[in-house]
């Protein structure tokens, strides 16, 4: 099975978790592309949708679900439903292989549930394979690649599209960490998120996953995760 079945296996597992008559958090990248085509087939039964990216907000838009932002809505919102670059089996995350990492974070951090949809091929016994992204103030890219560098090893680098830095949604740059080694990822999350210039890291691991919808060859398996 190619990983775009198994990805959209688990983005149309997700639909039972979409409450009737709510705004619900959708995330970025191509399983959540998926799980909104998906999502538009019962757009009768939901008020609509923020949106973690202006990627999401357009195809969103492009199927007629509402699109609300942030402080349109009384918080929680019941669920967000994203995917993942790597997920443990705590429920612990790195995301921001989109770029969408801080409305990402964001609306998680609002949200009651936290649904993760993904491959089998993004769960892992440690994260760090995938280079970690971090969310950074422009000015402050070289003297934190060198401070993250120094305090945990890795190669971090600048994300460059089409020969020019990467720019997030929010006007900023992402610094992408390979060759980590990630043992304690909500310390890390916690260290990290102080450094000065840093907007946001891309673990997800204080505030993780509270359920998996994993998509395999042997069908979709759902992992819970007890979470603080
Ligand atoms: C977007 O910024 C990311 O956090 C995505 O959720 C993550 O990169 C997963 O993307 P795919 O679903 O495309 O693998």
């Amino acid at each position: 099975m190619s990983q775009d079945t198994l990805k959209l296996s688990a983005a149309r597992a997700a639909i039972q978790y979409v409450p009737e008559g709510k705004v619900i958090g959708v995330g970025t990248g191509s399983t959540a592309n998926f799980f909104i085509d998906e999502l538009a087939g019962i757009k009768g039964r939901i008020a609509g949708a923020v949106a973690s990216s202006e990627a999401t907000a357009e195809r969103l838009s492009s199927h007629g679900i509402k699109v609300f932002g942030l402080d349109e809505i009384d918080a929680p919102l019941p669920v967000y439903i994203d995917g993942a670059d790597e997920i443990t089996h705590s429920g612990a995350m790195i995301k921001g292989g989109g770029g969408a990492l801080t409305r990402e974070k964001i609306i998680a951090s609002v949200a009651e549930k936290f649904i993760c949809i993904a491959d089998g091929s993004k769960l892992v016994e440690r994260l760090g394979s995938f280079p970690l992204p971090v969310e950074v103030i422009p000015m402050a890219w070289r003297p934190l690649s060198s401070r993250l560098a120094a305090l945990y090893g890795g190669s971090p680098a600048l994300r460059i599209r089409e020969g020019k830095p990467f720019i997030t949604d929010n006007g900023n740059y992402i610094l992408d960490i390979a060759g980590l080694t990630v043992e304690d990822p909500r310390r890390m999350e916690a260290e990290i998120n102080q450094l000065a210039g840093v907007v946001t890291v891309g673990l997800f691991a204080c505030q993780g996953a509270s359920i998996c919808l994993l998509g395999t060859g042997q069908g979709v398996q759902t992992l819970h995760f007890r979470t603080c």
